[in-house]
């Protein structure tokens, strides 16, 4: 069988939340000032309450209200594909399924979460949603959504990727949503920025800061966070439920599960549900994969460090190359984050998860060879899962192992066309920072409570 497809009847009901499985309790995150664990009530300016009381839950099953279901059903469930013409490529005994999110309107599995909070937003009043962007696929997702619920959404993109991905912009306009890029003239701290580097092409930590100083500052206004969070975590274990169901359908059960890695919520939707087994005495391996060009996981410090640039968020416990981290400008808009989710970075801290890290050039290769092999062209961050599926694969054909790997194909890339002209140029680079380029990042954490 090539595709597992699922009824709309068989999707999943309830999300899943890890936080009732982990063997260790994760640290919890701090107020900004006071440096004392933090209440409901300190987020209650940024986030509706029901948003609030899922990022604290301890409720192992949450059910997904009717509305979110049918807003969900615009594309989900999504295909389990097996990536035979893959397979055959790399002359693997390994079967390789992936699990595809490009297949909703916004093009990724981003909107699994923006549904969601667009809804509880609306539940609660709000009239307006301010969020940050890298590469587009959350602020388009978010645009989608908004539109869905009635909502207006106001979208600070990262300047890179607002030069290089004009047609994100148009498809956030074509929903209705108001796009600008960040460091801007509309927050104070986009200003501050400007004024100090007028050249400054943004950073997802800054985007965040200026998303939540917009929310922070209007009545009618919420911030909404397409990753890292508890909460968006939970709504992104949808991918992972409908994927047991169709697994079992195919009749395997992976040995390998693989995503890549910017905040942690593709790779956690597809693999918290799985990691339950884990915990539960399954065999099963796990591979979160980030770019060599911003190695949170594997060259980061876990530590307590704010979220974004300007120090507005609350303190969380994670992986970390510092809030004052400037990535270098890789094609993989999605994952040039300084940090990474508290949830994911406990679990590979627990040793519970792996990380790997590559480069942008060798990812770009494993795209063009999936690309041929399958049909679909990935996004660039997804392009990272592919490459670590490949490794995999070629390592069960070392071993002679028929291995199960099943990876997250988390979005296509279809508004990155730029990025593979400049694969095909031969003008794409291998970034890797220096130990001192990352020690000084580091050193942003210094002063702030330890871990
Ligand atoms: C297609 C795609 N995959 C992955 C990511 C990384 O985010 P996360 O780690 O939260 O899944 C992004 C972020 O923008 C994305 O657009």
């Amino acid at each position: 069988m090539k595709k597992i497809f699922l009824s709309e009847n068989d999707m999943p009901k309830s999300w899943y939340n890890i936080a009732a499985d982990l063997p260790t309790a994760p640290n919890p995150p701090l107020h900004p000032g006071t440096h004392q664990p933090l209440g409901p009530d300190d987020l209650a300016p940024l986030f509706p309450m029901a948003l609030i009381e899922q990022e604290m839950s301890q409720q192992r099953e949450i059910p997904i209200p009717e509305p979110i279901q049918e807003g969900l059903k615009l594309y989900r469930p999504s295909p389990l594909i097996r990536a035979t013409g893959l397979e055959k490529a790399l002359k693997t005994p390994a079967k390789i399924y992936f699990k595809y999110e490009g297949v909703s309107p916004a093009g990724s599995h981003k909107p699994n979460t923006a549904i969601a909070q667009a809804y509880y937003n609306k539940q609660e009043g709000v009239k307006r949603l301010a969020t940050e962007t890298g590469a587009g696929q959350w602020g388009s997702s978010l645009a989608l959504a908004g539109q869905m619920f009635g909502l207006e959404v106001k979208v600070y993109m990262v300047k890179i990727s607002f030069t290089q991905k004009p047609y994100r912009r148009s498809m956030m306009q074509n929903w209705g949503a108001e796009i600008v890029a960040s460091p801007s003239q509309d927050t104070e701290f986009g200003r501050k920025v400007l004024a100090e580097d007028p050249e400054n092409t943004g950073s997802l930590g800054i985007a965040i800061s200026e998303a939540i100083e917009d929310a922070a500052k209007r009545d009618d206004t919420k911030y909404s966070l397409g990753s890292v969070l508890n909460h968006v975590l939970l709504h992104q274990t949808i991918i992972g439920l409908e994927a047991k169901k169709q697994m079992e359908i195919a009749g395997d059960t992976p040995d390998i599960v693989i995503g890549c890695v910017g905040g942690g919520s593709n790779f956690a939707g597809l693999a918290f549900p799985y990691l339950r087994d884990k915990i539960n005495g399954a065999n099963i391996e796990f591979r979160a994969i980030e770019p060599a060009a911003c190695p949170t996981l594997t060259r980061g410090k876990f530590a307590y460090d704010f979220g974004d640039t300007a120090q507005m968020t609350p303190l969380v416990s994670m992986y970390t190359l510092g809030h004052t981290f400037m990535p270098p400008g890789i094609h993989a808009g999605g994952l040039r984050y300084h940090g990474m989710s508290p949830l994911l970075s406990h679990v590979v801290k627990e040793g519970l998860v792996d990380p790997y890290a590559f480069h942008q050039v060798e990812v770009f290769d494993a795209a063009a060879l999936f690309s041929r092999t399958e049909g679909i062209i990935p996004a660039p961050e997804s392009a990272h899962a592919i490459k670590g599926a490949i490794n995999a694969a070629i390592e069960a054909r070392e071993a002679g192992e028929e291995k199960v790997i099943l990876f997250n194909l988390s979005g296509h890339g279809h508004f990155d066309m730029s990025a593979y002209d400049a694969y095909y140029a031969k003008q794409l680079e291998d970034y890797v920072p220096t130990d001192d380029d990352l020690a000084k990042g580091i050193s942003a954490t210094a002063g702030l409570p330890g871990v």
